[in-house]
């Protein structure tokens, strides 16, 4: 087989608050606890782009690594790096949750890998959180 992978790592900062507009602010404390603070909390990210693909036999190579650090920055990390995500609009109806935010970041890049295919895209939130998503299993 001449398939392998490629994994880049990447870091943001933002900050957040949990709280899900369709609970009551109960349930909200309840569900999220010191997460749902009002001033909200921030955290370093650390993002985990894998791609997938046939080694090119020219280059040795899935990806054009080069390109795809530019489009992660541009596409991830300089939208959220030093932002609160509760405001950002793709936000307005979701909880800034590690999953939802993986997802996004999915959905953000998955177009536009610039050789091979996205696989995976992880999220390291806190020493003890990470996240993970692969697109939809269909
Ligand atoms: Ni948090």
């Amino acid at each position: 087989m001449d398939h392998a992978s490629v994994t880049r790592r990447y870091q943001f900062a933002a900050s957040h608050r949990l709280h899900s507009p369709l609970l009551s602010e109960e349930e909200n404390w309840r569900v999220f606890g010191k997460c749902n603070n009002p001033n909200g909390h921030g955290h370093n990210y650390v993002l985990l782009v894998t791609v997938e693909g046939t080694i090119d036999p020219q280059t040795g190579r899935v990806t054009d690594v080069e390109t795809l650090d530019r489009i992660v920055t541009e596409a991830v990390v300089d939208r959220f790096d030093h932002r609160d995500l509760n405001h950002d609009p793709e936000f307005s109806s979701r909880v800034t949750t590690g999953e939802n935010l993986v997802r996004m970041i999915w959905d953000l890049l998955v177009k536009r890998i610039p050789a091979g295919q996205l696989e995976k895209v992880g999220l390291v939130e806190t020493r003890d959180n990470y996240f993970e998503y692969s697109g939809d299993l269909v």
